[in-house]
């Protein structure tokens, strides 16, 4: 199902590609962050092409709930703790600059994108210790960020109280995005599926560009970069609820059993149950949302459901910068973890100032070249299970009849000798997949709640007939005896 967003705005269609081209800069992606970085560097005088593999915000930008806010989880008194007291005012400053920028920017073009200024809230279990929400709002009011804890959390359920951020924000993501692509080149449908030096390949033809910026969400070409080695994907899912008490605020739940929640004109939106892309086997995630919303919110009726993805770095900070020492003209925005309305706006500033060749005070926080203490283990942690993903392969699966399918199911069986995934449809027709992701060749899984074979190592995603719906991976897994 479409999510709401995608519901109520139209983008106008572009055009693929329509052949060989040169341009100054090209921009990979048109999400969130493509477009923001697209403008700004147009804004600034270059000449700004954008290729997008489908259309504009059909990634995870048309999935996200679309909070502007610097608040990203309990994340302040960690980042003091793993990076330093000036990293993380670094990181606050640039998230809080990031709020103002579309302040600016929504002002001044006057776009009709349903801004509202509120206040954020990260709210503790009932009967948890409210500890570490205190140590919270120290450690960012330290930082210069409008942060309090307060036991007053406007919310019908009982908390434990809240970290809260006042002069925070939300909107509709893609009417926004709509207004800002409205002056861009965007060839719509053109996948690149190569990138050597200065040469971008795709289905369409070939573009030449002095400078390039990946802004594709999980980062696609492998070496140099390694990004696979680097993050993973996670996935979470959201109801859009009608007949819900409208909330003043925007609120996420910290600790085991995460949530999010924000209204949307009369809609409130109930966000949570997020798992490693890959790893959603027994599928009820909707099912456990759905028993919340009927625990908090009586009487409410569903209607709108879908989900998302992010790419979530180790060390809590997205990688935003030159792509890799090798490639002084390749530039990349990515690891998001799921806050990239703010750090798309971070990218843009970040990226308008290094693709130029100038300096950005937060540059060096955002570097994707970190390799320092506090990631190390993480990228360790990374590196175990992608082997993990890889070994899994060549175990033997007890053989299941596809027969044993339900309808509108799939599973990994043993057709015909082969082990390959299968899908098997309303009607009754079996349609195989090849198994192996296309990526770096790890077991894809079945995800009974989005119908779709992902992959548990970096997250790319296939719907059930085998198209690709987003990367890493490049090509299709559609089985040559489909
Ligand atoms: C459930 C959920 C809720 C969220 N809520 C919030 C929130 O409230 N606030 C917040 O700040 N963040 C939130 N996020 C995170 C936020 O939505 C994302 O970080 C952000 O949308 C990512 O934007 P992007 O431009 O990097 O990626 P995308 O929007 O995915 O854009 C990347 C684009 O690149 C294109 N592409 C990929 N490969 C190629 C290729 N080879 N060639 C050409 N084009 C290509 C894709 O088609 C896509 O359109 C949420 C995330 C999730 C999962
Ligand atoms: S996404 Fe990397 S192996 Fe599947």
């Amino acid at each position: 199902m479409r999510s709401i967003w995608a519901q109520t705005c139209e983008i106008p269609p572009r055009a693929p590609l329509p052949g060989d081209l040169e341009t100054e800069i090209a921009v990979v992606g048109a999400g969130m962050a493509g477009v923001l970085i697209s403008a700004a560097l147009q804004e600034a005088g270059h000449q700004v092409v954008i290729l997008e593999a489908e259309r504009i915000g059909s990634g995870q930008t048309g999935g996200t709930t679309a909070k502007i806010t610097s608040q990203h989880g309990l994340c302040y008194a960690a980042l003091v703790r793993s990076m330093s007291l000036p990293a993380a005012k670094l990181y606050a400053q640039s998230n809080e600059a990031a709020i103002q920028g579309y302040r600016r920017i929504i002002l001044e073009r006057g776009i009709d994108c349903g801004l509202e200024t509120c206040s954020s809230y990260v709210c503790g279990a009932p009967g948890t210790d409210p500890e570490p929400l205190m140590e919270e709002a120290r450690a960012a009011a330290a930082l210069g960020l409008p942060a309090a804890f307060t036991a007053d959390v406007p919310l019908p359920f009982p908390t434990a109280g809240a970290v809260r951020f006042k002069a925070q924000a939300q909107f509709h993501p893609l009417q926004f995005l709509k207004a800002m692509s409205d002056e861009l080149t965007v060839f719509e449908h053109t996948r690149v599926q190569a990138v050597e030096d200065h040469a971008l390949f795709t289905g369409h033809g070939t573009v030449r560009a002095e400078r390039i910026v990946f802004a594709c969400h999980f980062p696609f070409v492998d070496l140099p970069g390694m990004y696979f080695a680097r993050m993973h994907q996670e996935r979470s899912y959201v109801l859009a609820l009608a007949h819900a008490p409208r909330l003043e605020g925007m609120f996420l739940g910290s600790g085991a059993g995460h949530w999010s929640l924000r209204s949307y004109r009369d809609l409130l939106l109930l966000g949570g149950e997020g798992h490693r892309t890959g790893e959603n086997g027994d599928g009820g995630r909707y099912d456990r949302l759905r028993e919340r919303a009927a625990a908090w919110f009586p009487g409410s009726r569903e209607v709108a459901h879908w989900s998302a993805q992010d790419c979530m770095p180790p060390d809590g900070v997205p990688y935003i910068g030159r792509y890799a020492s090798s490639r002084p003209d390749w530039f990349v925005a990515t690891g998001f973890q799921k806050w990239g309305m703010t750090a798309s706006m971070v990218a843009a500033m970040v990226l308008r100032e290094l693709v130029c060749g100038r300096d950005h005070p937060a540059a060096s926080l955002y570097s994707p070249s970190r390799w320092e203490a506090a990631a190390l283990p993480g990228i360790a942690a990374e590196g175990w299970h992608a082997v993990k993903g890889l070994a899994k392969r060549s175990l033997q699966i007890p053989t299941e009849a596809a027969a044993h399918i339900p309808p509108d199911h799939g599973a990994v069986v043993s057709l015909h000798g082969e082990k390959v995934g299968v899908y098997r449809d309303e009607e009754g027709a079996l349609h195989p997949v090849e198994i192996r992701c296309p990526h770096l060749g790890c077991q894809l899984e079945w995800d009974p709640d989005t119908r779709t074979w992902d992959c548990p190592c970096h997250g790319s995603r296939f719907d059930r007939f085998g198209h690709l719906l987003s990367g890493p991976a490049l090509e299709d897994i559609v089985h040559e005896d489909a």
